[in-house]
């Protein structure tokens, strides 16, 4: 894309030759960006934990772009123990950027965990894409500029963490625990851009959210998802507040691909953070706290033993 003409998401910029990886990428808004991402003729692979439905995911990209160069991994982020040799199955010398973006959102009353013992969302949502950067960090440092993008939420903005209470433990809601594993996600993501800069890494680390993004209002992808007439028409309405998955991409492909996006930014879509083409961001300042995210980090260092802002 010549260098003077505005962002547009439909106008994506040639990325031939990098390597990216996107987590949670056979369905939703993972499914989405690793398609755009494919489009611009860079090697998109998909860390999935279910191989049938990266099968599924695979198929479509390559049918809708031709000549995609796109494959997948099994990466399960809700256990800590896999994640190196999910890593090492890359196969790649080089990585030029990873979205965090696997998540899970429960409703369920009950609480959960995940194998490891941690609370399923904290564990897959945070603790999983905490691990998953330090073992991919080596892979980014040897690209010329990596990217790491957290895909946060809206859903964070209305939360403050509990570090006393990291694993809601005690009186356990489902929404807030949903709301603090995106917050520590995306605390996350700004402390890791302070601590890279400190270690001199070429590596930069981007927090984008999605704004609000429903399947009755995404394009039909099958076999990865199908959307019929009737949840089109029922869902119209609501079209006018929010937006498909596949526009929910666009801040990660943007933070991706857009060398103007810097580290330590916050982008989400343009119309009121829930709809629209992505714009930048003032940091919200539940971000912003060092010393909060500080504890973050060594909290989160602890749980999982590893910590991705040590660079070997
Ligand atoms: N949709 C929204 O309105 C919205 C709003 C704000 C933020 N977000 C964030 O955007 C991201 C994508 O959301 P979405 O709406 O696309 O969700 P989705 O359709 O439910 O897709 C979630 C993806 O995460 C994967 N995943 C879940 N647990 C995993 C694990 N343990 N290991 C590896 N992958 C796992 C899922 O894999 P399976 O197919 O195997 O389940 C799936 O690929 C999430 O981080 C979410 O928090 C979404």
């Amino acid at each position: 894309m010549p260098s003077h003409l505005p962002w547009s998401v439909r106008r994506l910029p040639d990325a031939g030759g990098r390597v990216f990886l996107v987590t949670g990428g056979n369905a939703g808004i993972g499914y989405f960006t690793a398609e755009q991402l494919s489009a611009t003729g860079a090697a998109v692979v998909l860390g999935s934990r279910r191989p049938d439905r990266a099968e599924g995911a695979l198929a479509s990209i390559s049918a809708r772009v031709p000549g995609a160069s796109v494959r997948a991994v099994r990466l399960d982020l809700a256990d800590l123990p896999s994640l190196e040799a999910a890593v090492r199955s890359l196969e790649t010398d080089r990585l030029d950027a990873v979205v965090l973006n696997a998540g899970a959102a429960l409703d369920d009353p009950r609480r959960r965990e995940t194998g490891d013992g941690h609370e399923l969302m904290f564990g897959t949502n945070h603790l999983g894409h905490f691990a998953l950067t330090h073992w991919l960090m080596p892979l980014l440092s040897a690209a010329p500029d990596a990217r790491v993008v957290t895909v946060g939420s809206f859903a964070a903005k209305s939360e403050r963490l509990d570090l006393d209470d990291p694993q809601s433990r005690h009186d356990y809601r489902a929404k807030r625990a949903y709301g603090r594993s995106k917050l520590a996600q995306m605390c996350f993501g700004i402390e890791l851009e302070r601590r890279l800069r400190g270690a001199g890494s070429t590596v930069t680390s981007v927090v984008v959210h999605p704004g609000g993004a429903l399947d009755s209002l995404t394009p039909s992808r099958p076999p990865v998802h199908v959307r019929t007439v009737g949840a089109r028409l029922s869902a119209a309405p609501a079209g006018v507040l929010v937006q498909g998955k596949d526009a929910g991409a666009w801040p990660s492909v943007r933070a991706v691909l857009d060398p103007g996006v810097g580290g330590g930014e916050l982008w989400g879509p343009r119309v009121f953070g829930l709809r629209g083409e992505p714009r930048r961001e003032a940091v919200w300042s539940q971000l912003a706290d060092p010393s909060v995210a500080a504890r973050l980090w060594r909290t989160s260092r602890d749980l999982t033993g590893v910590d991705p802002g040590v660079l070997s």
